[in-house]
């Protein structure tokens, strides 16, 4: 399956996000408790003269993590030094980007559930005290050098918090969850973007794109440069309702904002294994994609748009979705049952042990 649908929360190439993102906290829309939480962290801080507590962002690709990491640097009038858990692999890579912090900059881990095992323990040290134990030579005569290093606020970013150790997570003094926007939180960044963009955004252009988004920013954008596209080439270059209609059905965005993905992993679920219960890797491999991505790209929007449910069994399709797809739902379909009943079965913290 070809995962670059232009409703794909992962980046693709075009997205040009520097222009778009926000670049202050007052700028950044929505997420309203982690913003209010974020102030009195950094503020608190200010006040005492230290570098903020450690801060995890944790959410779905696409809602503003990476924004986020960039505006807790831009408040605190800090250098952001940016890095990935993929790209420290070795604990000498982690040890060079820490001896060359400056007091009182800000690291910014992306992927940090992806850092090597190694890297995570030196990190523990360097969260907490301030230094690293470098390892000289090999063997039995191996020794230890500690190293100092300057104070400074780790950011980590992750969409699978849950896969965190323990400890690693524990020495984080806060974190973010970050959630789905609302429609008319998109609302407003789209229009935002369509003025920084030069766009002719009509009021009822902005809502049409807002409510195909999957409750993400990055999507937004997207949509409103296609449907831009559209509107120059094929229309009078202004975005209105049906302007946007006509090219997001160009572009096999649904009216729920459902990609090519996310209703493969729907049909799958319904038409191959009757609606459910089924493991996510026996779901990954009937749509050809990775268990990771259907987990941490498709299922969150699913499960939020009340489409899917992670249960201790397995994935299950609820009767919207069957509806969805414009197919009957079984009588037993979850959704259908008494909310209770449906309750007691659907644990969101199962997802883990499902297979
Ligand atoms: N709260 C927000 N307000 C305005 N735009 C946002 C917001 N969050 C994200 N965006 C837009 O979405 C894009 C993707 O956000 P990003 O921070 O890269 O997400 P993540 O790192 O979580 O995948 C950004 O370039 C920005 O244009
Ligand atoms: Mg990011």
């Amino acid at each position: 399956m070809d995962g670059d649908s232009v409703a794909t929360p992962e980046v693709l190439p075009g997205d040009d996000e520097a222009t778009l993102r926000p670049k202050r906290l007052t700028e950044f829309i929505g997420q309203e408790r982690v913003r209010e939480q974020l102030e009195l962290v950094l503020q608190g801080a200010a006040q005492r003269g230290t570098p903020p507590d450690h801060v995890l962002l944790a959410g779905p690709p696409g809602l503003g993590k990476t924004s986020l990491a960039m505006i807790i640097a831009a408040e605190m009038g800090s250098a952001l030094r940016l890095t990935s858990g993929p790209a420290l692999e070795r604990a000498g890579d982690l040890a060079a980007m820490l001896s060359n912090l400056v007091e009182g900059d800000v690291l910014f881990i992306d992927e940090i559930h992806r850092i090597a095992r190694p890297a995570e323990e030196m990190l523990y040290l360097a969260m907490e005290d301030f230094r690293v134990d470098v390892v000289v030579g090999k063997g039995p005569g191996a020794t230890s050098i500690p190293l100092e290093i300057a104070p400074f606020t780790l950011v980590g970013a992750t969409t699978r918090s849950g896969t965190l150790t323990g400890p690693l997570r524990d020495r984080f003094g806060f974190t973010a969850h970050m959630e789905f926007y609302s429609t008319e939180e998109l609302d407003r960044v789209v229009r935002r973007s369509a003025t920084i963009l030069g766009v002719d955004l009509r009021a009822d252009g902005a809502t049409e794109i807002a409510g195909r988004s999957r409750g993400t920013p990055r999507i937004a954008n997207r949509l409103l440069r296609r449907v831009r596209d559209f509107a120059e080439v094929r229309a009078d270059g202004v975005v209105t309702r049906d302007v946007a209609r006509a090219a997001l059905e160009v572009y096999d965005v649904d009216e729920l904002g459902l990609d090519r993905l996310d209703r493969a992993v729907l049909g799958a679920l319904v038409r191959s294994f009757g609606g459910g219960p089924v493991g996510v890797s026996t779901l990954a491999v009937a749509v050809g994609e990775e268990a990771s991505t259907v987990e941490e790209v498709c299922e969150p929007y699913l499960v939020r748009a009340g489409m899917l449910a992670r249960t201790p069994r397995g994935r299950v399709a609820t009767a919207s979705a069957w509806s969805h797809l414009g197919l009957m739902p079984p009588v037993n379909a979850p959704g259908l049952m008494a909310p209770t009943l449906f309750g007691s079965d659907i644990d969101s913290d199962a997802a883990h042990t499902a297979d």
